[in-house]
């Protein structure tokens, strides 16, 4: 493993779209099989006006590898964000690499203004108890429930101070 490192990829950034579209893809559908989100539907949120993204590279944007993402865009409630999707590269997860991917989203969360964040995360693979373990200080409210994608478990909870 070469350097790891998160870059963010909103407001306004210089990095386009089209040198990162095919690897999203690649990665959405290597993560979430048939769940995942089409390539219109990732090109819409990621591209959105006020749409947050951060990149996790191993190694250099240019050059290095792209192996992750995650991204969030403004919920309907007040001074809220929305993180809609998070995956890392199957060879690289296991490594402690999600809290890096997430502090830099919590970061430009907080820059954007907002204090709180929405999630909905798979509770088969143990990922909502994992958020809701790790976040137990700032989170406010879940609740269960079923979707196309499976039982997923709602999260509302504060900006985690960095
Ligand atoms: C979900 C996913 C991004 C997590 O990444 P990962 O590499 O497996 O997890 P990591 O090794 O980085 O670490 C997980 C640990 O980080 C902790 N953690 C720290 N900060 C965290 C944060 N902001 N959010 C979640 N977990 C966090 C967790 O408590 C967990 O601790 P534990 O495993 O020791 O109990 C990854 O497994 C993945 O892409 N899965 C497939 C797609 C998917 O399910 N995405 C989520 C959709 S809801």
């Amino acid at each position: 493993m070469s350097e790891i490192r998160v870059e963010s990829s909103g407001f306004g950034s210089t990095l386009p779209w089209n040198t990162i579209k095919q690897r999203i893809v690649e990665l959405e559908y290597e993560c979430f099989g048939k769940d995942a989100f089409s390539p219109s539907e990732l090109r819409l949120a990621f591209n959105g006006r006020d749409s947050l993204v951060v990149l996790l590279w191993d190694g250099p944007s240019e050059g290095g590898t792209l192996i992750g993402y995650t991204q969030a865009q403004p919920a309907d409630a007040h001074e809220t964000y929305y993180i809609a999707n998070t995956a890392i590269a199957k060879s690289y997860q296991g490594r402690g690499l999600v809290k890096l991917l997430m502090d830099k989203l919590y970061a430009d969360v907080r820059t954007a203004g907002a204090r709180f964040i929405e999630r909905d995360a798979a509770i088969p693979n143990g990922y909502a108890d994992k958020i809701v373990r790790f976040h137990a200080a700032e989170v406010l409210e879940t609740f269960d429930h079923d979707s196309p994608y499976g039982p997923q478990r709602f999260i509302r909870m504060r900006v985690p101070e960095s």
